[in-house]
């Protein structure tokens, strides 16, 4: 029995082609501790949101073996991944996946609400000004800006404290001290036995975390403990050219 959250041997993603299976991801294995921020870094197209969706149980791996919280993935049925996905992980998404109908404050309270739990209002409002947003509660997407929907649909995910929080590019539309801010809240969120994994471009949130994998093709090309900036930039270059 091990304590990390997450485990992955071998994993390998095809996408189907026009010429037959396209290999996305080609063979990763990684674990995920509790307590730590894991960064993913590479190039684009190197597969770092398909190994998201992997990890999350959004996309069904094609080979190899992802457990989290001690279970795997590919043995569960649709209800009990759906269940495991609502009651211990959250995913922050690169475009935010907000409800446009609903407001910042209902769209943050979806979750509790679609697990049929009690929607604890004060913890709603309290995720909203986490993030900057308490003056902002009651406006639907369409009335705020980038930055202001990523940041919802931030507290969305941290509201209901996940086991494993997944980000893609969370910072993405942030400006600096927004982003400083929303770092600084997955952080918190990576403790009491809790752990988060980010896709990032941002190589200073990168050297933020407890470890960085860099991927390049498919593949975890480096692995970074806790790099400094200039450390991450030069392996995310070294992993961009192709040789
Ligand atoms: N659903 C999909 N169907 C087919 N190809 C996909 C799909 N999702 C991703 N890909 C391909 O997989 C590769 C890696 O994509 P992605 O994981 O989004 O990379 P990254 O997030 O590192 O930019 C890209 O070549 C992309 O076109
Ligand atoms: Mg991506």
């Amino acid at each position: 029995m091990t304590s990390d959250l997450i485990e992955v041997r071998d994993l390998g993603k095809s996408f189907p082609g026009a010429g037959g299976a396209v290999p996305v991801l080609r063979g990763i294995s990684l674990s995920v501790r509790r307590g730590e921020v894991l960064a993913v870094v590479g190039p684009s197209g190197s597969g770092k949101s398909t190994l998201l969706y992997c990890l999350s149980g959004l996309e069904p791996a094609t080979s190899g073996t992802v457990r989290v919280l001690g279970r795997g993935l590919e043995a569960l049925g649709r209800g009990a991944l759906a269940e495991l996905r609502r009651d211990h992980l959250g995913f922050i998404f690169q475009d935010y996946n907000l409800i446009p109908s609903l407001t910042a404050r209902e769209n943050v309270a979806l979750p509790a609400r679609l697990a049929k739990r009690r929607v604890d209002a004060a913890e709603v409002d309290r995720a909203l000004a986490d993030v900057g947003l308490a003056d902002r509660a009651g406006f639907r997407p369409s009335a705020l800006s980038g930055g202001q929907r990523q940041r919802v649909a931030v507290a969305r995910v941290l509201a209901v404290r996940p086991d494993v929080v997944f980000a893609d590019e969370p910072t993405g539309a942030l400006d600096t001290e927004s982003g400083a801010r929303v770092l600084a809240l997955l952080r918190r969120a990576a403790s009491d036995g809790r752990s988060v994994v980010m896709v990032t471009h941002d190589v200073e949130a990168a050297a933020g975390a407890d470890r960085v994998l860099v991927l390049r093709d498919g593949l975890v090309h480096r692995e970074l403990v806790r790099p400094d900036a200039a450390t991450v930039s030069e392996a995310i270059a070294h992993a961009g050219v192709r040789g």
